[in-house]
């Protein structure tokens, strides 16, 4: 099974890629993001400097430096605003354009943290079906990419993705 979902701490990955919940400025912040800055030193935000933001829904990509994993590919997720705001086209979009981004250059693997569904308050039960079911989706016709992970920070957030990927295995 090409799609893994675990419990731990994204900055130990050593994975090719790990994504960060970014927000739009891509200059740091708490929760997954400020994690990340930690862990990857100083040098990541001096070349998040240089990208000059990023759009929700997109995704822009740096080196790891300090961090196991070779690149960080940040994504601004949506806040959510109650779901009619296009939000669940954004969250699909941020996954879709991070596994774009980890294919271009050509990495076999990626971690992936449940976006949105911290201070960005998307529900985790909405979040996480629209999640696997866009990792699954890529994976059948991806060329590079092969092993993804979701790394789920609680118990709560664990359990909400196991529940989906066997609702999604149950289709
Ligand atoms: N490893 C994996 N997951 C983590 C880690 C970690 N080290 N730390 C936190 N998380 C989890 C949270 O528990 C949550 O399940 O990441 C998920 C996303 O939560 P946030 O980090 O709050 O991200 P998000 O909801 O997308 O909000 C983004 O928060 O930190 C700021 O700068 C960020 O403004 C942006 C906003």
């Amino acid at each position: 099974m090409p799609l893994h979902i675990e419990k731990g701490d994204i900055t130990t990955y050593p994975t090719d890629a790990i994504v960060n919940a970014a927000n739009r400025t891509l200059l740091g912040g708490g929760g997954v993001d400020g994690a990340i800055h930690r862990a990857a030193g100083p040098e990541l935000l001096e070349e998040c400097k240089t990208l000059g933001g990023c759009e929700t829904g997109e995704a822009k990509i740096t080196k790891g430096y300090r961090l196991p994993a070779k690149y960080v590919i940040h994504t601004p997720g949506p806040i959510w605003y109650g779901g009619t705001r296009g939000e669940a086209e954004r969250l699909c979009a941020s996954y879709y354009n991070s596994l774009r981004l980890a294919e271009e250059h050509d990495c076999a693997s990626v971690a992936f943290p449940s976006i949105s569904t911290g201070v960005y308050h998307f529900p985790l039960d909405l979040a996480a079906p629209i999640a696997l079911e866009t990792i699954l989706s890529f994976l059948e016709t991806a060329k590079c990419v092969r092993d993804v992970t979701m790394v789920c920070f609680d118990d709560k957030t664990l359990a909400a993705y196991e529940k989906a990927l066997q609702a999604l295995q149950g289709k």
